[in-house]
């Protein structure tokens, strides 16, 4: 069955054997996803506080009432073991140099009204982000370049499926050196701090556990998306989060034939990397030319003639089958 069957072909853009994109209002696209269907919800909303208002509080209001909105359909398509993961960008309120707390005042209204869990707080480091805005960082050299998203890790339960072994990542030089010999390194003891730190600190398992501080460059100006796109002589979508930081989620949080949804997809990273782990998915992006382009992240290695028309036929309303 494809996997877009319950939102039937209507919005359908282009189809893979694994997943779909559909372009529309993900509030309506949400609304008919079957209840407790899906696995893994990986989104990253567009940013807030885009108008100039005279009081910063009513638009990181309207923001979080807006985003609440998205989260309660996506919390009740979700199964009772899944996920919902979403990166809130910082930003500062419109004009001032003074912080908006729009994602945490939409993560509290997250779990306060929506009865959802925080399963843990994560950071994404964009290691190679430029400083911004240029008025307080570059120019008066007031603040300091803000590199770090949050990312709320919510569920519906207290036991969401999740598996670190999936995610492990390279031992430190030094733990290299304690497992090769670790009798020269460390004595089996209670810590001060009652770590315990006992015979198993010396086993190799194939990896460290990895923190809630991803550092991930958001360096893709030679990605293959982009440069397919810029061989169509056309420009990309302009907010992209790294393959990575959904890829992390997808390993930690899902299994191979599990469901991932992403409803603010924009260039679909969610549904490539999705697609090469063997996962089924579905992504809504209300902007048909973002759809159509994101078909291009299915197409490497094909004539680029064939990636124009097969980008041009969905921009047209027709319907790809990969
Ligand atoms: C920050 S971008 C997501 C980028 C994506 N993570 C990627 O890597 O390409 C947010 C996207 O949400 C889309 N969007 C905003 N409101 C929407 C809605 N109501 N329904 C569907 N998509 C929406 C925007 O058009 C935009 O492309």
């Amino acid at each position: 069955m494809p996997t877009y069957e319950p939102l039937g072909s209507e919005r359908l853009c282009y189809a893979t054997e694994l997943g779909a994109q559909m372009c529309g209002d993900s509030l309506e696209l949400l609304a008919q996803l079957p209840a407790e269907s899906v696995d893994l919800f990986i989104t990253s909303p567009p940013f807030p506080l885009q108008r100039k208002k005279a009081y910063g509080n009513e638009d990181q209001e309207r923001y979080v009432d807006w985003l609440t909105e998205f989260v309660k359909l996506a919390r009740d398509a979700l199964k009772p073991t899944g996920s919902l993961v979403i990166d809130i960008g910082g930003a500062y309120q419109k004009g001032r140099p003074v912080r908006s707390l729009h994602q945490f005042r939409a993560l509290i209204a997250f779990v306060d009204d929506l009865d959802l869990r925080l399963a843990e707080e994560f950071y994404w480091h964009n290691t190679s982000k430029l400083p911004s805005p240029i008025e307080w960082v570059n120019k008066r050299k007031f603040r300091v370049k803000d590199s770090v998203n949050t990312v709320w890790w919510l569920s519906k339960g207290d036991f969401p499926k999740a598996s670190i072994e999936n995610v492990l990542v390279p031992y430190s030089e030094s733990m290299k050196r304690l497992l090769k010999n670790p009798s020269k390194y460390y004595q089996p003891k209670l810590r001060a701090s009652e770590h315990d730190i006992g015979t198993a600190f010396g086993k190799d398992n194939g990896g460290a556990i990895p923190s809630n501080l991803l550092s991930i460059p958001n360096s893709q100006s030679n990605d293959s998306y982009l440069r397919l796109v810029r061989e169509l002589g056309l420009k990309g979508h302009p907010a992209r989060f790294p393959l990575k930081l959904p890829e992390f989620f997808i390993k930690m949080l899902t299994e191979p034939g599990d469901l991932v949804v992403d409803f603010f997809s924009g260039s679909n990273s969610t549904g490539r990397v999705a697609e090469s782990h063997n996962r089924k998915w579905l992504s809504f992006e209300q902007e048909r030319g973002y759809c159509a382009l994101s078909v291009v992240r299915f197409l490497e290695g094909h004539p680029i003639g064939s990636i124009k028309q097969h980008v041009e036929a969905i921009e047209a309303g027709d319907k790809v089958f990969l």
